[in-house]
């Protein structure tokens, strides 16, 4: 597949007579995509029902005979002042009832049901006007939906919408009454209007109620974005994308990703090392310039599988952000490299954030391609050498993968629910295998909780999972290899109760988890042979077959036919031993990588990326400091 460059353009922030040049230098960078007006309705729609095209006319037929693509986004998440004149009850509202003000972006509840048809009707306007223009070659619904913590709102619009949501789903207030375990405190209702938001209650809400709202507040994202889905299909043949974003959990990406045609996410390596990953000092301070080693890989492998295989980096940082604790400058060579790793998962297309660095309004610290003053800043050097890398070799292959990791946003939901030990974090948990695998140089593909075929891969692993769905329980056969559960996995019913006859009820594995317990930071639990569990563990009854135990003799690990369970959280030493030691034997050949030293199989090449700021030597080969070479496999 070919592979290729773009980048995110606001031609509304810039005078009309320098559009011209910058599409040309666009061009002569080697970048083929341009993703404009997501930000823009204030522009497009001064007053209401006053609308004003004719710039974005303009800006599309510059940048389209200029030779550039455009990706053009709906405005939806920035709604304009008027707008909340007209609608002042569509803002979101915290958990504590404080309504979100207009002077930023995403200041709207996904369940106002006046401002999602203001949406519709301003993405058929451009639906109608563009749908057929020949340089609009993809569309982006919305910008990053959940960012700024805006997918949970405690409005009036979502307590009605979630009242009906429940009364579909349950149909009698004494179903749901009985799902929940109502009884427990006197909660019963007796109409599902008595039912309120699960926010503000004097101690914890009852977790059968908070897990229903998060299921809604998920599917009101989904809805509001098949909104507009419905209404470019038919005007469109372009492809429809949406950016997620690194560690946003709070709805199912699968779910969503399903109505479009390609997933792309937003990738900001250094800022998210600093504000999104529990991690030492040290290692923030070993990586500080080049961002964690595994984290944007665990999100292309992700968006992989939520995109079916099709996917792109819709903004990667392309220098120092604005957004996070601290903004160090990326080591020289680390946009290169980010890029090439994203070719080397799979994307499609990598397209930078943002062209020209804005000299005002929030972003004006976030970097460009550009300077302020419209010179080059060096993150385009480092564009322009990957589009030269490109032009000359322009095919990257996909990388096929023994390893499977299953990733629930369910469980995501499920486990900040009811944590029952503050360190139990469900992401935390799936990217600690996940890196673990990492450092054996594995390829890793990422499958939903309901996948219904597992006999592609090797070796199937499901931490954490809240529950067991019934299509991932009947494809546990078709798994040549072995599938290995979790701490906590299948622990709960989908209403939230614990199983009549104890978790981890897998088929054919006769076991009994009787007692858990969390720990807190530094306690662990000793494990036979060495390591510990940490955070959790659990002591569990069974006849099957003891493959590890921990040092007061109760079972670790346990297995019956190509089904494995393990009884807690292991240290990253003990969890690297136990993923050598599976992939031994599944004869799934893996190396030791170095601490900064990655690699994927892509094709018939090899990718090594040394995100060290030292040169690293493997396999008779010098990977440079910030660096990512191929060789041919
Ligand atoms: C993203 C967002 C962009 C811009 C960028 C800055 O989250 O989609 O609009 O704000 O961050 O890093």
């Amino acid at each position: 597949m070919k592979r290729t460059l773009g980048v995110c353009y606001y031609p509304e922030h810039w005078p009309e007579a320098i559009w011209r040049e910058d599409a040309r230098r666009m061009t002569a960078a080697g970048l083929t995509w341009v993703r404009i007006g997501e930000f823009a309705w204030s522009r497009l729609e001064p007053e209401p029902g006053k609308l004003q095209f004719d710039w974005l006319d303009r800006a599309i037929a510059v940048l389209g005979e200029a030779g550039l693509q455009v990706v053009l986004g709906t405005p939806t998440a920035t709604p304009p002042r008027w707008m909340i004149a007209r609608h002042p009850d569509m803002l979101a509202v915290d958990a504590y009832g404080r309504p979100r003000k207009f002077g930023s972006r995403r200041h709207y509840c996904f369940s106002h049901t006046g401002y999602l048809d203001e949406c519709r009707r301003i993405t058929r306007l451009l639906g109608e006007r563009y749908g057929r223009n020949p340089h609009v070659a993809a569309w982006q619904t919305d910008n990053e939906y959940g960012c700024h913590e805006t997918t949970l709102s405690f409005s009036d619009a979502a307590r009605v919408a979630f009242r009906d949501w429940l009364a579909q789903k349950y149909q009698s207030p004494d179903a749901l009454n009985r799902a929940w375990g109502n009884i427990f405190w006197s909660m019963e209702y007796r109409s599902f209007d008595e039912i309120d938001l699960p926010n503000l209650t004097v101690t914890e809400p009852n977790p059968a109620h908070v897990m229903d709202f998060r299921r809604f507040s998920s599917d009101q994202v989904v809805a509001f974005n098949r909104a507009q889905v419905d209404i470019l299909r038919p005007l469109s043949d372009a492809p429809i994308a949406h950016n997620y974003m690194g560690r946003i959990t709070e709805f199912d990406h699968y779910t969503l990703g399903a109505d479009l045609d390609i997933a792309s996410w937003d990738s900001y390596p250094i800022g998210f090392l600093s504000d999104r990953l529990e991690a030492t000092p040290d290692h923030k301070a070993s990586f500080l310039r080049q961002g964690d080693p595994d984290f944007q890989a665990f999100h292309h492998d992700l968006y992989r599988s939520v995109g079916k295989g099709r996917w792109w980096i819709m903004e990667q940082q392309p220098g120092p952000v604005n957004w996070a604790p601290y903004n160090p400058i990326p080591l020289p060579g680390m946009v290169r490299l980010w890029t090439w790793e994203a070719f080397a998962h799979g994307a499609e297309a990598v397209c930078y954030f943002r062209w020209r660095q804005a000299p005002f309004a929030q972003e004006q610290m976030h970097a460009g391609l550009l300077r302020p003053d419209s010179a080059p800043a060096p993150g385009l050097r480092e564009a322009e050498a990957v589009a030269r890398e490109l032009a000359e070799a322009p095919e990257v292959d996909d990388g096929p993968a023994d390893v499977a990791l299953i990733f629930d946003y369910a469980s995501a939901w499920a486990w900040e629910t009811q944590p029952q030990g503050a360190d139990f974090d469900y992401f935390r948990l799936v990217f600690g295998w996940y890196r673990a695998l990492r450092r054996l140089g594995l390829n890793i593909d990422i499958l939903p909780p309901d996948t219904t075929d597992l006999s592609r891969w090797k070796l199937v692993l499901a931490p954490g999972l809240f529950t067991l769905s019934p299509e991932l329980r009947a494809a546990l056969p078709s798994c040549p290899g072995q599938v290995v559960f979790g701490p906590r996995a299948n622990s709960k019913t989908p209403d939230f109760a614990i199983p009549a006859d104890l978790p981890p009820d897998l088929p054919g594995l006769v076991a009994k988890v009787t007692r858990v317990e969390s720990l807190p930071p530094g306690i662990g639990v000793a494990l036979e042979g060495g390591g510990q569990f940490l955070h959790w563990a659990e002591e569990v009854e069974t006849s099957a077959r003891v493959l590890s135990r921990r040092a007061d003799g109760l079972p670790a690990l346990i297995a019956a036919d190509n089904l494995a369970y393990l009884a807690g959280w292991p240290d990253d030493i003990t969890l690297r031993r136990l993923l050598s030691q599976l992939c031994a034997d599944a004869g799934i050949a893996t190396v030791d990588l170095p601490e900064t030293l990655r690699m994927r199989r892509a094709g018939g090449r090899r990718f090594w990326l040394n995100y060290g700021p030292e040169p690293v030597t493997m396999a008779g080969l010098s990977i440079p400091a910030a660096g990512v070479v191929w060789t041919e496999i």
